[in-house]
């Protein structure tokens, strides 16, 4: 039995997320996976419930679970908060709080959306990216920060970039056995002609290699990396960088395959128990009118069947119906161009849900 802990979370999190349940509990069933659900609260509603964006009981639920399906957090109803009661911060904290150090954000061009790209279908098509990006460390949870006054009375905001040789070594084995896995070429992100920091990424990096002499370790400064992302982005296999570089360019990475709607995301622990959740925000600007893009939230589903819960063909399966999907023409607004037939989130759910059944049925 594995238990997976369900976080909706906040504004279109809470359309999104029932319908890659809704997926997960038909895999469940056809499959004899023996998992069992549970619900908590995150982000916003949790502050809303219990006064904390990550309260004590959803850690508990968490650490309690083999994997836990996020939706989004965040909203502007909160930005006005003290920092530690944001939204955002309930996620920092649980990311911290389970180390869960290795984010994967896969970038893979459907063939079906070449078009929905802003780049040219040629630069995009076939392209098949990972993104490693480390999330529990570096400018974002370095120490000392905070806001301060200098002598002269002004205000000083300030931040701490640092990351230990175990941090890097870790995040960077991680990023070694996933190229292992793939196209076995590591292209390292630092800014090591500027910061420190990230002149010992490079040095670990390098000293690593060695350990795996079938990957071809690459470097490259991340003002370059976000170029070449945009100039000719098959040229990478998998990425591997700190948690701000990370984040900006696993944004770039999204919108080569067309929409952030599409990109699921794993986060996982030295023991691959992990939490899964798509890579774009709450949007609250769409919330409430079924306009969001499940598929993200179903393919974190997907992710989850195979990296922690063990289940590869409940996984190939689930993509397999995103698939079909899209290619009988269906689109959410995000990805949506002329032609196509424009659905909102349930109905794109029904469509996935639809399409899995026929491929269940298909292997019986
Ligand atoms: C992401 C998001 C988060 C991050 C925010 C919401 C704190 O942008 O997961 O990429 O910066 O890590
Ligand atoms: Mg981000």
């Amino acid at each position: 039995m594995s238990k997976v802990l369900v976080l909706p979370g906040d504004h279109i999190g809470q359309e999104i997320t029932p319908q890659a349940v809704r997926v997960l509990e038909a895999v469940n069933s056809h499959f004899e996976l023996g998992i069992e659900l549970s619900h908590g609260l995150l982000g916003g509603s949790a502050y809303e419930h219990s006064g904390d964006p990550c309260p004590a009981a959803t850690l508990e639920q968490a650490r309690d679970s083999d994997a836990i399906l996020l939706g989004a957090v965040g909203g502007p109803e909160w930005d006005q908060l003290d920092r530690p009661l944001r939204p955002e911060q309930g996620l920092l904290r649980i990311r911290k709080e389970l180390q869960l150090f290795a984010n994967f954000r896969p970038a893979i061009m459907y063939p079906q959306l070449a078009h929905a790209s802003s780049l040219k279908a040629e630069f995009v098509s076939g392209l098949d990216i990972l993104i490693v990006r480390e999330l529990v460390g570096g400018i974002y949870f370095g120490q000392p920060r905070g806001f301060r006054e200098l002598d002269n009375g002004e205000r000083e905001g300030y931040n701490t970039y640092k990351y230990s040789e175990s941090e890097i070594r870790r995040i960077g084995r991680v990023a070694f056995e996933a190229a292992q896995r793939r196209g076995k070429r590591l292209c390292s992100v630092d800014k090591a002609n500027v910061l420190e920091a990230t002149m010992l990424w490079r040095e670990i990096m390098n000293e690593l290699s060695a350990d795996y002499p079938d990957v071809e370790l690459t470097h490259m400064y991340v003002d370059n990396a976000a170029m070449q992302l945009v100039m000719r982005p098959k040229q990478f296999d998998v990425i591997v960088t700190g948690n701000m570089f990370g984040d900006i360019l696993s944004d770039i990475g999204s919108m080569l395959t067309g929409s952030i709607g599409m990109l699921p995301s794993a986060s996982l622990d030295k023991n691959n128990a992990g939490m899964y959740e798509p890579c774009h925000g709450s949007a609250p600007d769409i919330s409430g009118q079924d306009k969001a893009n499940p598929l993200a939230t179903i393919l974190s589903v997907a992710m989850m069947l195979r990296y922690s819960l063990n289940a590869p063909q409940a996984a190939e399966v689930i993509e397999q119906a995103v698939g079909l999907v899209l290619e009988s023409g269906l689109r959410t607004g995000d990805i949506f161009t002329e032609g196509d037939q424009l659905v909102g989130t349930q109905a794109m759910g029904n469509a996935v849900m639809d399409a899995l059944q026929g491929l269940l049925r298909e292997q019986v």
